[in-house]
C-alpha cells in the first residue's frame, strides 16, 4: 500500500460515525428508558393491559356482591392523559386485593439497587394504604415499601416510596396490595431504579446508554426511522407531545407494534417518558450533535401513504420552525422557556434535522420545498437532511439524487439494508458522486446475512462486510459527512427487525461484533483523509483487500484501516510518503475470526472485538500481515 500522508484529499467531518436511535425492538419503553412499569397511565387502547388484578373471596365482586373495586375512569377533557383507575376497598387487609404490574418481558431487578416508586392519586377521604413490593416469577419478595395517601380534596396529588431489592431477577413483577377502607384513584403508578444514567431520576438504563457513549459518536439521529412518519398521520412523531410533565405527555401506539412483527408486541406504545428535551440532553451527555428527524406531512409509504393536503402544511412546518427554537432559542422565546422549564436554559446547539424519512415522489419533493424554504428563510444556517427513501434496487436514489441536486440539497438521506456481496460491491458507490454542495448522510445500513429480513442475529460476516464497506465511505468523506448504522437496539424477548447493533434484556447488553466495528472507526476516526493505492488503484476489493488512510493532524498519526475479507492471510507492505520520521513503535488494532458466522452474545460479549498490540516501525517500509477475515487499523506516529 502508498500511503500519502502528506496529500490529505479531503477533511473528515467531526459528525461522519454518528448512530440512529429508533423507538423499534423495545429500543425506548422497555429498554433504554429505564420505566419498569408497563401501562403506567392505563391509556393502552386495554386500559389494564400489563396489570393483573387478585382478589380475595371477601373483596371479589361476584363472591361478595359488591361493586367492581377497580374502574377504570375516561376524563375525555383531558385528551393527554384521559384514563386512570378508581379502586374503592372495603375493610381490606393485605392479601385481600391486588393490582399486579408485569413489565415489559418482566422488570430486571438488581440486588442492593434502591428501586423509586412513585404514583399520583386522589381520594375524597384518606382511609387506604399501599403496600408495594417486587416479586420473582414464584412469588417470592424482593424488597417492599409502604405508602399512606394522605391529601384530600380536590386536584391529583405525588406519593413516592424507595426501597431495596435483595435479590437479582430478571422477571420480575410488582405488586401493590391495597389495605383499609375507602375508594382513590390512581394514575402514572411508576418504577424506577435508582441506578441510572447520571443517577438521573426517571432517567435512562446506564449500561446502555454507556454502550452509546463508548462509541464516542458524531452525532445522534432520533427519533427514528419509522415511526417519525407513523401508520397514518394521526399516529406519526409530534415533538411537542413529548416535551414538559410526563404526566402530560400523550402517548400513542408504536408504529412497530404488530406490522412487521415477526414476535408479534400488541403491548408496544410510545409513552415519550423519553421525549425529545431527553434526546437533546443524550446527545450532549454523549458528546454527539444532535439530529432530528420531522414529519414532512407523510405517513409511512409503506403503509397508509396518507398525504396532508399542502394547504394544511403550515402546522407540520411550525413543528419544524419551533424545534429549532426549542432546541437554541433564547429562554425568552416560547419554546426556549419550554426548554429552560424543563431544566436546560442552555441552547442544544442544533445544527441540523431531517425532513422526512424515507418519503418520496413528486409529493414528497413539493412538501419538501415548502420546509425548505419557510426553514432557511428564517434560520439559514440550519442544515436540511434530505430523504431518498428505501431503495433495495438503487434506482430511487439515482432518480431522487438528481432532483434533490437541483434543490441544493444540504444533505441526501440514503438507507440500505443489503447482503455482504452487495456491501462488497459497492466500495466505491461514492467514488464518482459530484464533489459539489449536496453531501451524503448514509442514515441507515446494516448488512443483512440472510436477505433483507429473519430471524438472524449479526455476526462476524456482515460486520467484516460493513467494515469494508465503510473504507469507502472514509475514502469518499469529501461527499459522504454522516453515517449510522441501523437499528440500534434490540430486546431478546421483544425485537421486530434483525440485525441489530446492540442486544439487550432486562438486566444487560452487549455489542455485536458490528458495534466493535463501528467504534474501531469512532474511536480512530482521524481528521483529514489521504490517498492509499494498491498499485496505483484505490484499494477496493483487489485481492480481496480493502483500505483506507486518514491522519490526525493534533494527534500526529497517520491511521490506516485494513479490510482482509479472503480466508488466506496476506502479507503487504505500508509505503509511507511525506509523513517525515515515524515512530519506533506502531499502535496495531484488529479484530479477526476464521468464523463467519461467530457471534457475540450475554454469556460471550466479546467473542469478536477488537485486540490492541504494538508493533515496531522501521523506516519508511513498514511490514504488515493481515490475517485472514480480518479488519486491523494501524497507527503510526509521525513527526
Ligand atoms: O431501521 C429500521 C427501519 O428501516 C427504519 O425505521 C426505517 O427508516 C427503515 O425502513
Amino acid at each position: 500500500f502508498t500511503v500519502k500522508a502528506n496529500k490529505p484529499i479531503a477533511d473528515i467531518a467531526p459528525t461522519m460515525w454518528g448512530i440512529f436511535f429508533e423507538d423499534i425492538n423495545l429500543g425506548a419503553d422497555g429498554g433504554i428508558y429505564a420505566e419498569l412499569v408497563k401501562n403506567r397511565s392505563f391509556e393502552f387502547n386495554n386500559p389494564l393491559m400489563g396489570w393483573s388484578i387478585k382478589m380475595s373471596d371477601k373483596t371479589d365482586p361476584q363472591v361478595a356482591g359488591m361493586n367492581p373495586p377497580v374502574l377504570v375512569v375516561n376524563r375525555k377533557e383531558h385528551t393527554a392523559n384521559p384514563r386512570y383507575i378508581h379502586v374503592t376497598v372495603d375493610n381490606a387487609v393485605k392479601g385481600d386485593f391486588l393490582l399486579s404490574n408485569e413489565g415489559f418481558r418482566g422488570m430486571g431487578i438488581k440486588k442492593d439497587i434502591r428501586y423509586d416508586f412513585s404514583v399520583m392519586y386522589h381520594q375524597a377521604t384518606a382511609g387506604v394504604k399501599l403496600h408495594i413490593a417486587l416479586s420473582d416469577s414464584a412469588g417470592k419478595e424482593l424488597g417492599s415499601t409502604t405508602i399512606t395517601p394522605a391529601e384530600t380534596g380536590i386536584g391529583w396529588h405525588k406519593a413516592t416510596a424507595a426501597f431495596t431489592a435483595n435479590a437479582t431477577v430478571m422477571r420480575g413483577r410488582m405488586n401493590i396490595w391495597f389495605e383499609g377502607n375507602g375508594a382513590i384513584d390512581l394514575d402514572m403508578v411508576s418504577l424506577f431504579p435508582s441506578d441510572t444514567w447520571k443517577g438521573r431520576p426517571g432517567g435512562m438504563r446506564a449500561d446502555m446508554v454507556q454502550k452509546l457513549a463508548d462509541l464516542k459518536p458524531g452525532f445522534i439521529r432520533f427519533p427514528g426511522g419509522c415511526i417519525v412518519e407513523g401508520y397514518d398521520l394521526e399516529h406519526r412523531y409530534q415533538w411537542k407531545k413529548t416535551v414538559g410533565p410526563i404526566e402530560e405527555r400523550q402517548l400513542i401506539i408504536n408504529r412497530w407494534n404488530t406490522e412487521f412483527a415477526h414476535r408479534p408486541a400488541p403491548d408496544y406504545f410510545q409513552t415519550f417518558g423519553l421525549g425529545f428535551f431527553e434526546y437533546f440532553q443524550l446527545a450532549e451527555d454523549i458528546g454527539a450533535a444532535p439530529l432530528p428527524i420531522i414529519n414532512c406531512g407523510m405517513a409511512c409509504q409503506f403503509n397508509s401513504k396518507e398525504v396532508v393536503p399542502m394547504d394544511d402544511l403550515q402546522p407540520y412546518i411550525q413543528d419544524a420552525l419551533d424545534l429549532i427554537e426549542f432546541a437554541n432559542g433564547d429562554v425568552a422565546s416560547t419554546w426556549g422557556k419550554v426548554r429552560a422549564a424543563m431544566g436546560h436554559p442552555a441552547p442544544f446547539n442544533l445544527t441540523m434535522m431531517g425532513i422526512g424519512n424515507e418519503n418520496w415522489g413528486p409529493q414528497y419533493l413539493e412538501r419538501l420545498k415548502a420546509f425548505t424554504k419557510a426553514i432557511k428563510e428564517k434560520y439559514p444556517a440550519i442544515k436540511l437532511i434530505n430523504s431518498s427513501g428505501f431503495a433495495p434496487d438503487g434506482a430511487l436514489f439515482n432518480y431522487l439524487d438528481i432532483e434533490l441536486r437541483n434543490m441544493q440539497a444540504d444533505f441526501i438521506d440514503e438507507h440500505y439494508y443489503r447482503s455482504p456481496e452487495w456491501f462488497y460491491a459497492n466500495v466505491k458507490r461514492y467514488d464518482t458522486f459530484p464533489r459539489n454542495n449536496t453531501k451524503i448522510f448514509a442514515g441507515e445500513y446494516a448488512s443483512h446475512v440472510d436477505g433483507t429480513k429473519g430471524d438472524q442475529k449479526n455476526c462476524w460476516l456482515s460486520a467484516i462486510s460493513e467494515a469494508a464497506f465503510m473504507t469507502g465511505l472514509e475514502r469518499n468523506a469529501a461527499v459522504v459527512n454522516m453515517a449510522s448504522y441501523a437499528p440500534l437496539f434490540a430486546h431478546v424477548d421483544g425485537w421486530q427487525w434483525t440485525p441489530d447493533l446492540i442486544w439487550v434484556n432486562n438486566l444487560e447488553s452487549y455489542g455485536t461484533p458490528d458495534y466493535y466495528v463501528q467504534q474501531m472507526y469512532t474511536l480512530n476516526k482521524g481528521n483529514k483523509v489521504v490517498p492509499v493505492t494498491l498499485n496505483n488503484e484505490v484499494v477496493a476489493g483487489q485481492d480481496s483487500l480493502y483500505a483506507t488512510a486518514a491522519i490526525d493532524t493534533v494527534k500526529r498519526e497517520v491511521i490506516i484501516k485494513v479490510v482482509n475479507a479472503s480466508a488466506k492471510p496476506q502479507e503487504n507492505t505500508i509505503i509511507l510518503e511525506g509523513a517525515g520520521k515515524t515512530a519506533a513503535q506502531a499502535t496495531v488494532i484488529s479484530m479477526q475470526s476464521n468464523d463467519l458466522l461467530a457471534v457475540n452474545s450475554f454469556t460471550s460479549p466479546t467473542n469478536i472485538s477488537p485486540k490492541t498490540s504494538v508493533m515496531n516501525v522501521k523506516g519508511k517500509k513498514i511490514s504488515v500481515k493481515a490475517a485472514p477475515y480480518s479488519f486491523t487499523i494501524f497507527r503510526i506516529g509521525m513527526q
